[in-house]
């Protein structure tokens, strides 16, 4: 196939991919914008390369004229979990969205495949809208932990190293390591619990903080200089305290203030 045609045939997987990391990675945004725990903690996706399709097609036997149907993940996307408990959660949130229908699902994480590899896979179909019109076509959706997401890196550059021969002792420690992945998993998901609550309180005392700080850059618009050098004074010493309950205090106080001047301006505009 010429090198223009393969452009055409990928543009739309490009675009799919495009348009589907932005989308997860919105989802992320507005589990952060909520000040609530995200289940995914990283988005990423690639169109496959025409040498990886044409391989592929080679080693399953794969015609030209049923390419886009037989290579399901010429359009792949990432999704990277911190806990193997986010995967159920996410894989919830992909069934639930009406842009993807899904076509089948592969588990690989109940039943890890015979290298060791774990990961839970998605085949969908995305809808993209070109200049020739609509096209539905298949993405590989793989969504795993941080930690089986660093197996697989590690194990498919030795893969691709050896190709077909990978030593026999490498295959069994690369074994070893993938069930030493899954006992982290575990551990880790025995104390997420406590991982999120310190996750969350960072997370939280940073937005209070940023609140905080626009609502002085707002007072200064409206209130006396010595009034907000005294409120910035006062915050710096708060500050200094670190706790939440006062921190929270303190800028319902500012809040309170702030709506006073808006209320005062606003009376004094109607020359009252
Ligand atoms: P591929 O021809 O490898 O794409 O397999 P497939 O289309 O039959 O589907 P499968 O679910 O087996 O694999 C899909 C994708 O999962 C692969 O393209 C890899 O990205 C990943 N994968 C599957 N098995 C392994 C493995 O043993 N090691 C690593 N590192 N990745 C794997
Ligand atoms: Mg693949």
């Amino acid at each position: 196939m010429e090198i223009q045609l393969w452009r055409e045939l990928l543009a739309p997987y490009q675009l799919a991919v495009d348009e589907l990391v932005v989308k997860f990675n919105h989802i992320k945004q507005e589990y952060y914008d909520g000040r609530m725990y995200s289940p995914i903690e990283e988005v990423s996706g690639r169109v496959k390369r025409v040498s990886s399709i044409l391989e592929k097609m080679q080693r399953k036997g794969v015609a030209f004229e049923e390419l886009e149907e037989k290579i399901e993940d010429i359009a792949g996307i990432r999704l990277i979990c911190q806990f193997v408990e986010d995967i159920d959660t996410v894989v919830e949130i992909i069934r639930n969205r009406q842009d993807l229908e899904v076509k089948l699902e592969k588990d690989y994480i109940s039943q890890s495949k015979p290298s060791g590899y774990r990961s839970y896979h998605i085949i969908a179909y995305y809808t993209v809208h070109t200049i020739n019109g609509p096209k539905k076509l298949e993405v590989e959706i793989q969504i795993r932990t941080l930690a089986m997401n660093f197996w697989s890196t590690i194990e498919h550059s030795l893969q691709y190293k050896y190709k077909e021969h990978m030593p026999e002792e490498l295959r069994l420690r690369l074994l070893r390591a993938a069930d030493a992945v899954d006992a982290l998993d575990n551990e880790m998901a025995s104390v997420r619990d406590e991982i999120m609550d310190a996750q969350n309180s960072n997370r939280q005392k940073a937005n209070i903080i940023s609140d905080i700080l626009s609502n002085i850059e707002n007072l200064y618009y409206v209130a006396n200089e010595r009034e907000v050098e005294k409120i910035q004074n006062e915050f710096f010493k708060i500050y200094q305290k670190d706790d939440m309950e006062i921190l929270m205090r303190f800028n319902k106080q500012l809040d309170i203030m702030a709506e006073t001047y808006r209320a005062q301006s606003v009376l004094n505009r109607k020359g009252m």
